[in-house]
């Protein structure tokens, strides 16, 4: 049966082709443009409660760091148009939309204390008070 055994053996060769195509094109689908993978913070993390209450004094301390750190790559309004924006490795992504926001108090302190590069750290700069103060700068520019 030296025939069938070959015709087998095409299909198996076959069958293992479609699917590493097949694979290699579900990859890509689920990868966006240019970008690495999404940046999430741990859970542990994420389920930290913010201690300070968003007021106008925090929020005011929350916008003075943002004007003087964050705004070169993340932009005044927040929507990642800084002056320095366009020379990073990476999008600063937009602090306005549903999705980001969608985020917890925790997770973005969390993110804005650890830093990803080109996202630089601020967990040794800043206060932790200072820096959920920042957060709750972060989710003005939501509204
Ligand atoms: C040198 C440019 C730069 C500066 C300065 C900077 N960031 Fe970023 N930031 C980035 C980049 C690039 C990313 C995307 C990192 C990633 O996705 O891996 C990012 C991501 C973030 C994220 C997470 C966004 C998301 O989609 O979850 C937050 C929150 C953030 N930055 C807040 C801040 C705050 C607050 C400051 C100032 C204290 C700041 N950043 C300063 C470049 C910067």
């Amino acid at each position: 049966m030296k025939h069938s055994s070959r015709w087998t053996r095409m299909m198996v060769a076959l069958t293992c082709g479609a699917f590493i195509v097949l694979g290699a094109g579900l990859i890509r689908a689920f990868t966006p443009e240019g970008q690495s993978p999404k940046w999430v913070a741990p859970a542990a993390a994420a389920g930290k409660k913010n201690p300070v209450a968003s007021n106008d004094a925090s929020i005011g301390t929350g916008r003075k760091i943002y004007g003087k750190e964050c705004l070169s790559c993340h932009g005044k309004k927040g929507i990642g148009d800084g002056p320095k924006a366009s020379e990073l490795s990476k999008e600063p992504g937009n602090l306005t939309t549903k999705d980001f926001q969608a985020q917890t108090d925790g997770a973005i302190f969390y993110k804005i204390t650890k830093g990803n590069k080109p996202m630089p750290t601020f967990g040794t700069a800043y206060s932790d008070e200072e820096r959920w103060s920042l957060v709750n700068y972060v989710r003005t520019l939501g509204k």
